[in-house]
């Protein structure tokens, strides 16, 4: 875990402090409820009507709805509200929950590009409160990217035998 936080911070260019600052400032009761729910539905509504196709499809098989509110719960919860996400969905396992997705570089730049547009779109959100939100969710991005390249470098490992316990009966 903390090898994929480095390789996250590597990769997104945001130290592991920053991307935690969110714990410094109880976001949650900042700022409410209602802005973390129109937050994500500012950002659906942009990831749904992406005009980039490939992007687009990653989403096929989610209602908007449903993403909105797994997507809201989630920070609600990480950003100091109650724990709404686990009490519906059990543990968070954000990089198992991605499994099924390509999630790419490209894809987390374009995740980014939709998460600040929707940020911009958020006046009730404070500068400093997006400056925070914007590293965590950037260090995250590339986490998942990491984490996703190790699985597939394990699952490559695992079916062609390459190291591990195979390398000692070769
Ligand atoms: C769910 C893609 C980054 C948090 C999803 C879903 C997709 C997806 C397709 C399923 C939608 C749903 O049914 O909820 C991506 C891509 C990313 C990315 C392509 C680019 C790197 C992130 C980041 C976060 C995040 C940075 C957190 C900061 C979540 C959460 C869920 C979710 C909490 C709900 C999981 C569940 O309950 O099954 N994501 N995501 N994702 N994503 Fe992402």
């Amino acid at each position: 875990m903390q090898a994929l936080n480095r390789q996250a911070s590597c990769m997104s260019g945001v130290a592991h402090e920053d991307a935690t600052a969110i714990d410094n400032v109880n976001l949650y009761e900042k700022l409410g409820f209602d802005t973390f729910v129109k937050l994500s539905t500012n950002f659906y509504n942009e990831v749904y009507n992406d005009d980039q196709q490939w992007f687009r499809s990653i989403f096929a098989n989610s209602t908007k709805d449903d993403a909105i509110q797994n997507q809201y719960e989630f920070f609600i919860q990480r950003m100091g509200g109650p724990p709404l996400y686990a009490h519906r969905k059990g543990s968070t396992a954000l990089i198992a929950r991605h499994g099924p997705y390509p999630i790419t570089e490209r894809a987390a730049a374009r995740w980014l590009f939709h998460m600040k547009t929707a940020l911009d779109k958020s006046p009730e959100i404070d500068l400093d409160s997006k400056t925070r939100m914007f590293n965590f969710f950037k260090h995250t991005a590339f986490f998942l990217v990491a984490g996703k390249e190790l699985t597939n470098h394990h699952r490559l490992v695992g079916n062609y035998g390459v190291g591990g316990r195979h390398m000692g009966r070769a």
